[in-house]
């Protein structure tokens, strides 16, 4: 801090600012993509635009033209997109035709993924070029331009913690669904449905707990963890921490899931596969 101000970050030096502070700028050559890299470096932008694009695409396509199976045997088992079923679950009849609940609720996944420190890098290197890789020259533009944190436009990343705590609310009503999906009228049971639902609320938790965020709301503030409240503080803040390196991990395998769920729901309720069950009693 500096006259009760935190200090100024900066975000672009010059090169011999650099060389002062110990750092060497690399060689590097000149032209968008050019690189002395031999490897295969485009493969994995390239497959993370791919990914992104498709399940930005496939989500538009579901929620606004294929959302009429989204649950299947009177809404036992509710598909991920739409999940949680808020029309159904507060009996909100008097809606518009059109409207569904994935329209009014994932939003809140949106601003969740979007705003989320991992993703910002994905959609820096793979849609904005900036950079395009490590040791690959980026568009000419992008070195006017730079990369100047969360400024501008990008401010609204600053969100990203009270989305988590909206994240979490939804979170907890996907295992609602998930202990939903093991109520057979008036019976318990389970079901492959039900196991498609547990995976996907499961590596969505451990999205949220190796999130940035979640790590900080338990061991940002605190000095120390001695006693009490903190030391179950400290104990949840290295776990998260153990997970956060992972976090990329968590994020690829919560989104996939997410549609996986989908398209089993979809298949079942159209009747393209069936889901087997076990009923107790
Ligand atoms: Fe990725 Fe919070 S969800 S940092």
């Amino acid at each position: 801090m500096q006259n009760g101000q935190p200090y100024a970050v900066p975000i672009q030096e010059t090169a011999g600012a650099l060389r002062m502070r110990g750092y060497q700028r690399l060689p590097l050559v000149k032209g968008f993509g050019k690189t002395q890299r031999i490897d295969n470096w485009w493969n994995q932008p390239a497959l993370m635009a791919a990914a992104l694009g498709l399940a930005i695409l496939y989500t538009g396509l579901r929620v606004i033209v294929l959302d009429g199976s989204i649950h299947y045997e009177n809404h036992r088992v509710t598909s991920p997109i739409f999940s949680p079923d808020v029309l159904h679950l507060f009996h909100i009849t008097n809606h518009p035709g059109w409207m569904n609940s994935a329209m009014l609720i994932l939003w809140i996944p949106f601003g969740f993924r979007g705003t989320c420190y991992y993703m910002r890098k994905v959609y820096h290197r793979t849609f904005f070029q900036n950079p395009t890789a490590c040791m690959v020259s980026k568009p000419g533009i992008n070195h006017g331009v730079g990369y100047s944190g969360e400024r501008g436009i990008f401010i609204i990343n600053n969100i990203h913690r009270y989305m988590l705590y909206l994240a979490v609310i939804i979170l907890s009503m996907k295992y609602y669904d998930v202990i939903h999906t093991m109520r057979f009228d008036g019976s318990w049971g389970f079901s492959l449905g039900t196991f498609v639902l547990a995976l996907e609320s499961f590596l969505l938790t451990m999205y949220v707990i190796s999130c940035h965020a979640f790590r900080h709301l338990f061991g940002g503030s605190l000095d120390q963890w001695r006693g009490g409240i903190s030391s179950v503080a400290g104990r949840i803040f290295r776990f998260s921490s153990r997970h956060n390196v992972s976090h990329n991990l968590w994020f690829w395998t919560s989104l996939a899931m997410v549609f996986i769920g989908d398209i089993f729901v979809l298949s079942v309720a159209e009747g393209i596969i069936s889901d087997p069950s076990f009923i107790m009693g």
